[in-house]
This record gives structure tokens, C-alpha cells and sequence, in this order.
């Protein structure tokens, strides 16, 4: 008998398309090269719960009562979790549930195929945010840069190389549920304009794709200034966020945007290998921190197997 399994799974950074993921449309998305990793053993009575650093353990909880109520499990688990996503919004939420359903049924022995941990993910990430399109359960789960379907929640592999982007954080959270608000409130107020920024978007992720796939990194990073100047107008830009865009584009990147929610977290900046060092530099004088990630490309041994 298993004494304990251990599951990881990938943090991620969105590329273009967001928020219009979450009306329907596709979004591209990388995976970052930092994991969350849940050990599950089996408890000799209720179930308990070791996450250093975590305040609020609805989400592991969460994914325990909708992992028992999909498999009719009766058992009690210690679930523990170890990270090194750190706190920069790098999709800390899809990654422990990821790792936290792989890790139950590899303690539990019950065979899952990709349809069931993402649609036991999603679920469990659904429990802690209402509206959330799956882009980043989806990424968790594959890995490399993928096109998501926000529609039918349909995954294509684009590559499973290294983007070479910079990476850095603004200093601030992004507050992705009232981010997502903000976008419902202004599609309230004025639809048209909204509908128009979302076609615009999903039309920049169709050519992103064909630029991913040609690694066309000067067509992509147009992409990205497109993408960025588009979430300025849809109102979940920061300026923080839009100083450190500037700075990366004025010393040299190919295209930069914020990553994600907005209001916070990251930015990305495409930057030819020669430029990296002027990009970084200017980031930092405006108060950004780079951070030393390798994005999009595919680690499969990190998606460890049941121990002892
Ligand atoms: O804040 P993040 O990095 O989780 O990104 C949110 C992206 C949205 O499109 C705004 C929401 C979603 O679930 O797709």
C-alpha cells in the first residue's frame, strides 16, 4: 500500500488575451518553470491540511470535498503543499489544484485522464472565483505555450520551447476577481465598445499563434504593444504597470504588456537576446522587479508519481 503520493504542477503567465477568455474567446499561454507540489497521505481520521504561507485553505479543502464527491471517496487525507511560485500572481490557485487532484488520485488509486483533472480543477478554482475562464488550469495541466479556447475550454499545443520574454512585477497584487468585475461593469455601460476591444483581441490571438509558430518574435511583440494598449482602453491597466511597459519599450523590447488580470502582478517584455540586459535595467530604474523565470517551456518529470 502507497504510504504518500506527491503531484506538482506548473505556475503560468498569460501572452494575449485576456479577459476576453472569459466572454468566450481564445487566449495564448505559457507555463512558468516554478511549481506547487502537494504530498497526500491517508489519514487514520478526518482530513487535515499543512500549508505553510497559505491564510486561506478554501481551495485545498475545496478540492478534497469535490475530489470525494466525484469518486464517492470516504477516507480521510493529509493533504501538505510546498511552492516556489512565490507571490507575483503567477497562478497559484490552478497549480494547487492541479497538484492537489493529481496527488489524491494517485493516494487514492483512481485512474484520471486530462477531460476529468481539468474539469475537477476548474471546478475547484470556480469554488474560490465565480467567473474564471480555466486558461490557467488548462496550463497547469499541459504545460509549454498553448492556445485555449475559452468557449469549449479546448486546448492546442503551439510550442514547447522558451518565449524569450523578461518577466516583472509591478510591487502590487492584482485583484483578479474585481478586475473581471470592472470588464462586467463596462460591458454593462457600453457593450459596443467593449465587443469591439474583445474582437480586436481575439483577432491578435489568431495572428499570435501563426507568429508563435514561425517564432516571429518581432510580429509577436507588435502583437503584445497591440494587446497592451487594448487593455488600457477595457480599464484594467495600472500606471505602474504602464511605466514599466514604457521603460521595457523604449530600451529595446520587441513588445511588452501586462500579464494577467491587470491592476497589478507582471509584465512581459519580448526582447531579442542582445537587448535583455538594457530591458532588465530599465524596468528596474522604474521600480519593477525582473524575475528569473524561463516561460513556455514543457518540464514533464516535474509531474512526479506516487512515492514509497
Ligand atoms: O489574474 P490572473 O493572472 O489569474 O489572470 C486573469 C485572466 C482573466 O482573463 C482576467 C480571468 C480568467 O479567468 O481568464
Amino acid at each position: 500500500m502507497k504510504q504518500s503520493a506527491t503531484a506538482s504542477a506548473c505556475g503560468k503567465l498569460m501572452i494575449l488575451g485576456e479577459h476576453a477568455v472569459v466572454y468566450g474567446y481564445s487566449c495564448i499561454v505559457s507555463s512558468v518553470d516554478r511549481f506547487i507540489t502537494v504530498t497526500a497521505k491517508k489519514a487514520k481520521g478526518k482530513d487535515a491540511f499543512i500549508t505553510p504561507g497559505v491564510s486561506d485553505q478554501s481551495l485545498i479543502r475545496n478540492a478534497v470535498l469535490i475530489f470525494r464527491k466525484r469518486f464517492l471517496v470516504k477516507e480521510g487525507v493529509v493533504l501538505s503543499t510546498k511552492s516556489n511560485l512565490g507571490n507575483f500572481g503567477l497562478g497559484t490557485s490552478s497549480a494547487t489544484a492541479v497538484a492537489a487532484i493529481l496527488a489524491l488520485a494517485k493516494i487514492l488509486d483512481i485512474k484520471i485522464d486530462n477531460h476529468e483533472l481539468f474539469d475537477l480543477s476548474y471546478q475547484t478554482v470556480k469554488s474560490v472565483q465565480k467567473k474564471a475562464s480555466g486558461f490557467d488550469v488548462a496550463t497547469s495541466i499541459h504545460q509549454g505555450t498553448i492556445l485555449f479556447h475559452g468557449k469549449d475550454k479546448s486546448v492546442e499545443r503551439l510550442s514547447i520551447a522558451p518565449l524569450p520574454l523578461v518577466v516583472a512585477f509591478s510591487g502590487f497584487k492584482a485583484d483578479t476577481p474585481l478586475m473581471v468585475e470592472r470588464v462586467v461593469h463596462l460591458m454593462k455601460k457600453e457593450p459596443e465598445k467593449v465587443k469591439n476591444i474583445f474582437h480586436s483581441i481575439s483577432q491578435i490571438v489568431r495572428e499570435g499563434k501563426k507568429a508563435i509558430i514561425k517564432k516571429n518574435w518581432r510580429k509577436l511583440g507588435e502583437l503584445m504593444n497591440e494587446n497592451h494598449q487594448l487593455l488600457i482602453k477595457l480599464g484594467v491597466s495600472s500606471n505602474k504597470l504602464n511605466q514599466m511597459v514604457e521603460a521595457a519599450q523604449k530600451a529595446g523590447a520587441f513588445g511588452v504588456k501586462l500579464s494577467g488580470a491587470g491592476g497589478g502582478d507582471c509584465i512581459i517584455a519580448l526582447v531579442p537576446l542582445s537587448g535583455e540586459k538594457q530591458v532588465k535595467e530599465a524596468i528596474k530604474r522604474v521600480g519593477g522587479k525582473v524575475l528569473n523565470l524561463t516561460v513556455g517551456k514543457e518540464k514533464r518529470e516535474n509531474i512526479t508519481g506516487p512515492t514509497k
